[in-house]
């Protein structure tokens, strides 16, 4: 313990944990530090069902999801943080998401360390996988649930990665074909 008291963590409780979806934007979690981050070997791909956050049960969102990809690198952000984060983190993630361990770069430093990414895996029941890129976006325009719009996580993810200078084609167009539709929609 600290000489005033105030508990700085043991290093031994803490955990990187990669972040490549709305865990970049949506920070509702204490981190003691974060990074720019990759790992390889996995795509992100909207491939994921959410019941629960961008849409329901009966009309489920699309969200991302890691999809093993031999040579891909993902980009994203990687928060250390203390043991009991992960009791929030796993029920937020709690939609067919599981705890993977990984090996995590950090940027820009190119450390290595070992970490743990949420990844809903094809086996998962809300896996809803590839489709059609006009389809996905037409899909995630008329989805909502409670934690907001489908689009708007899709845009917000968008600009996130934008923010950490990654681009990602498969956002990036899928961003495109959600906005032309909605501008579609408003003529
Ligand atoms: C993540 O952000 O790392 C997991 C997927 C998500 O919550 O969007």
């Amino acid at each position: 313990m600290s000489p005033d008291n105030t508990s700085s963590p043991d290093a031994s409780s803490l955990h990187w944990v990669f972040g490549y979806g709305s865990l970049i934007y949506k920070v509702d979690f204490p981190f003691v530090q974060c990074a720019h981050a990759s790992i390889t070997g996995w795509a992100r791909r909207f491939w994921q069902g959410s019941h629960d956050h961008r849409g329901t049960p009966s009309a489920p969102g699309r969200v991302v999801t890691l999809i093993p990809q031999a040579r891909a690198r993902c980009r994203g952000v990687a928060y250390q943080v203390e043991q009991q984060v992960f009791e929030h983190l796993d029920f937020r993630e709690k939609n067919g998401y599981q705890r993977r361990s990984l090996p995590i770069r950090l940027e820009p430093c190119g450390a290595q360390v070992s970490g743990t990414a949420y990844v809903a895996e094809t086996a998962n029941h809300a896996f809803l996988g590839d489709a059609p890129l006009v389809e996905m976006a037409r899909h995630i325009l008329r989805c909502a649930g409670p934690s907001g719009s489908n689009r708007d996580y899709l845009l917000q993810l968008a600009d996130a990665l934008r923010m950490i200078g990654e681009e990602d084609e498969h956002v990036l167009e899928l961003a495109a074909a959600v906005l032309e539709q909605s501008m579609g929609k408003e003529c």
